[in-house]
């Protein structure tokens, strides 16, 4: 029996974003005894989100499908054989493509992880990917130690933010690629006030004396999120048996390694998918640490969300035509407001 009216953007077919995606309305069926209704609060609008629609991602959820990777929501109901959620709890999904930009849905109760009181709603919207993509990288690939350099690209990006602020709070130096705009000098200094230890533009990374001065140790590690010819350049600054670690293509450049970084520099070149980690470690110590671990930095605000603005899901168009601008400078994270319906 349906109970209830929820809203939610659909896509029938892979497409533009713009094109494919509209506006419905869907009855919300009887709860199950282990389910919870959650009505959703605040979903961020993340590139793959958009790639995801396109088709251009490796998941493809099944059409007709709703989008939306992760948010926070609030329980308004629960089954009777729901265990350790209440109403009025604040939750986030527990694995992707949970189709987060509708305003209410039901769910069985593992489906959804609680959310300590002390995450703001916009901290807790964002907790799922790209903290979790920056921490997952900073660990898992180089045993880095306090003084350390880590070299990016897309330093701006949302998970470039985030990988700043893990390095500073780690004791790691980090060395942060951005590209040219006129207000240069603001956006280095917004980085700085994050904790970058140094941010160049494409054209200074050519040229600079950084590494070889002696002023920074060469990176052991480097994270790509824009390959092309930007992580070409990075990856010439490399240490010695260095790691790359490829985990975006916003240039839609591929990535073009030389073949003397492999042989006399013994670079290793890797990818993260931070889908692929959940789904092997759902239940893993090390996700639970890790949770714990960027609860307690957003709590001791050593931690800080991205740049953002909030968009009122009526108004979902603004938030999803810059999200898919071709050529980025998008400068905020936009997340969907969908008490705004
Ligand atoms: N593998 C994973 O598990 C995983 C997890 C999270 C994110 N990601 C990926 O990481 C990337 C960043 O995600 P995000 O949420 O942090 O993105 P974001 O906040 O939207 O930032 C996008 C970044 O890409 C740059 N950019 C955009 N278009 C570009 C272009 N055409 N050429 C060069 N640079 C361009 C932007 O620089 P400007 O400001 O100069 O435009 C900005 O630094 C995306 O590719 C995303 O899919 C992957």
């Amino acid at each position: 029996m349906a109970t209830d009216c929820a809203k939610s953007l659909l896509y029938k077919e892979y497409g533009d974003p713009i094109a494919v995606l509209q506006v419905t309305t869907q009855t919300i069926d009887q709860l199950a005894s282990d389910e919870v209704s959650v009505k959703w609060l605040l979903s961020p609008v993340n590139p793959a989100d958009i790639n995801t629609i396109q088709g251009k991602y490796p998941s493809r959820p099944a059409l007709p499908a709703v989008p939306g990777n992760e948010g926070v929501g609030e329980i308004v109901a629960v089954g009777s054989n729901v265990q350790n959620l209440c109403v009025g709890d604040k939750v986030v999904p527990n694995g992707p493509n949970f189709g987060t930009w509708r305003t209410q849905a039901n769910y069985n109760f593992k489906d959804v992880s609680k959310i300590p009181s002390y995450l703001s709603l916009v901290e807790a919207s964002m907790l799922n990917v790209n903290p979790c993509t920056a921490y997952r990288m900073l660990k898992d690939f180089v045993p880095l130690k306090p003084g350390d350099s880590v070299i990016q690209n897309g330093g701006n990006s949302a998970v470039g933010q985030l990988v700043i602020q893990l390095c500073k709070l780690w004791n790691y130096k980090s060395v942060n690629i951005i590209r040219n705009r006129p207000e240069i000098k603001e956006l280095k200094d917004q980085l700085a006030a994050l904790g970058a230890d140094e941010v160049l533009t494409e054209e200074e990374l050519r040229t600079t004396q950084l590494f070889k001065s002696g002023k920074l140790p060469a990176p052991k590690l480097a994270l790509n999120c824009i390959s092309g010819q930007n992580a070409l350049e990075v990856s010439r600054h490399l240490a010695h048996s260095g790691v790359m670690v490829t985990y975006g293509g916003m240039s839609r450049e591929p990535l073009t390694i030389p073949v003397a970084s492999l042989i006399f520099k013994n670079h290793s070149f890797k990818g993260f998918w931070m889908t692929a980690w959940t789904k092997e470690n759902t239940e893993s110590k090390e996700r639970v640490n890790m949770f714990n671990d960027l609860a307690l930095y957003y709590k001791e605000k050593k931690l800080q969300t991205p740049l953002h603005k909030l968009v009122p899901f009526n108004e979902y168009q603004e938030a999803i035509a810059s999200a898919t601008k071709f050529d980025g400078r998008t400068g905020v994270k936009y997340i969907l407001d969908m008490t705004k319906s």
